[in-house]
């Protein structure tokens, strides 16, 4: 029987062009809320984000990547931080991060939205900090674009199962 789940997992592209059109406010809550249901360890949800719309604010935030072209065409940016004050472990946090954004990219499709996760931006954390009015205890994982796509044509290659699989005992 087809899942639901698993053709939305294989489905999903990064999606780095964007019409002119806003994104509900609502739908960056719902992206954000999906995010939160990811699982942390010992369920800290160490995430915190900061909800970009200002076109101002995305512009300087444009400034810091060497893929500033995607975040000045996107019209929502969503940052996700790691609360130092929440976590407890270096590594296993780092993971909850991933899965949460992980979760965020999916719901944006189920949104008929598009997105892009940026962590090339990451080079310049200190600078998106002070851009965004954040510092502290707050430590950027990533920045993640969101949009209507103009094109739903991208593709994305995965290498063969047999090449990830290192044991079978
Ligand atoms: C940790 C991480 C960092 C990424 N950073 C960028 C980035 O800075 N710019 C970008 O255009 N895409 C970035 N991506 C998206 C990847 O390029 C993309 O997921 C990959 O090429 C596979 O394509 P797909 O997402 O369409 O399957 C990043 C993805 C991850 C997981």
């Amino acid at each position: 029987m087809p899942s639901p789940i698993l053709e939305a997992i294989e489905q999903r592209r990064s999606i780095r062009n964007f019409t002119e059109q806003t994104v509900d406010i609502n739908a960056l809550y719902d992206i954000i809320q999906a995010g939160v249901w990811a699982p942390s360890g010992l369920n800290n949800q160490p995430w915190r984000f900061a909800i970009i719309t200002d076109a101002p604010i995305r512009a300087k935030m444009a400034e810091q990547t060497t893929y500033g072209h995607i975040v000045l065409g996107a019209p929502a940016l969503i940052a996700v931080y790691l609360d130092r004050e929440a976590m407890y472990d270096e590594l296993k946090d780092a993971q909850s991060a991933g899965a949460c954004i992980q979760n965020m990219l999916l719901a944006a499709e189920a949104l008929d939205l598009g997105a892009v996760w940026l962590g090339q931006i990451l080079k310049n954390r200190e600078k998106v900090d002070q851009i965004l009015g954040l510092a502290g205890n707050l430590e950027l994982m990533a920045v993640i674009a969101i949009g209507h796509p103009s094109r739903r044509d991208q593709q994305s290659q995965r290498k063969p199962l047999a090449e990830f699989i290192v044991k079978e005992l």
